[in-house]
């Protein structure tokens, strides 16, 4: 039997569009959760969980993968297949092109997200950073004024917001003389709703513990 789905924050632009892809695919989405601590809830529930907000701060993340690790659980900043092979295909480049490219990762959302620079943004700089081993001190959001030349260990992040765009990635390695980018363009919030709800029905039945897209995907 297809499990039965509770959506957190139903009516925001998100939960109206896993709601419709849910229509789609005949998965069950019924009751109403109290508005509060709803992860703590799902957890004192034995519940499985997939978690989508953006925009944690260090400690709060920390104490909710925390909480989230008692039950089975996927977290992801970013439910779109083609966004899950972006983040293998940049382990990759910042691994073979080594500090010699300059790592800059920029952003594009719509007018309205209230948090930057975004999820998808912070994991692949999360990538670069593990790659190149280095610390979150050597990002640098945004320049301005005298900055002085770039310095071969900083990793640049730059988010632009506006209109209605739903969500634009390209990380770029340049060096003398060459330059990758890698983009990544979401056109309609339907990839990510399907993708949670794929991570939905596979979180059913695994064991506890925090688990991302690319352990639903089998990308690892
Ligand atoms: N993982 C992914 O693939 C993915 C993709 C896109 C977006 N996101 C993230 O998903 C989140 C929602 O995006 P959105 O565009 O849907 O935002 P949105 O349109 O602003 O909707 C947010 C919804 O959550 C509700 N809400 C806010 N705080 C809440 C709380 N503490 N408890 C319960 N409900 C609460 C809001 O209710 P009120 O209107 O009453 O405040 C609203 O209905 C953002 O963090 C965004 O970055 C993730």
């Amino acid at each position: 039997m297809a499990p039965r789905i509770l959506i957190n924050g139903a009516k925001g632009r998100m939960g109206q569009a896993v709601a419709a892809a849910a229509k789609e695919m005949n998965l069950p989405v019924g009751g109403a959760v109290a508005r509060g601590d709803d992860l703590a809830a799902a957890v004192a529930g034995r519940k499985p969980v997939v978690l989508g907000t953006t925009g944690h701060g260090a400690e709060e993340k920390k104490r909710l993968l925390a909480l989230a690790a008692q039950v089975p659980c996927v977290w992801a900043g970013n439910f779109s297949v083609g966004v899950n092979l972006l983040f293998a295909l940049t382990r990759r480049a910042a691994s073979v092109l080594g500090s010699d490219y300059d790592a800059e990762v920029v952003e594009m959302h719509h007018r309205f997200k209230k948090d930057a620079p975004s999820g998808t943004a912070a994991r692949l700089l999360e990538i670069i950073l593990e790659e190149r081993k280095l610390g979150a001190e050597a990002l640098r959001h945004g320049r301005e004024g005298i900055t002085g030349a770039r310095t071969a260990t900083e990793v640049g992040i730059h988010a632009l917001r506006g209109g209605d765009v739903v969500g634009d990635h390209t990380v770029m390695f340049a060096a003398l003389g060459e330059r990758l980018e890698l983009t990544h363009k979401a056109s309609d919030r339907g990839i990510f709703a399907r993708g949670a709800l794929r991570a939905a029905r596979w979180v059913v039945g695994q064991q506890p513990g925090v688990y991302d897209m690319q352990d639903v995907l089998g990308l690892k």
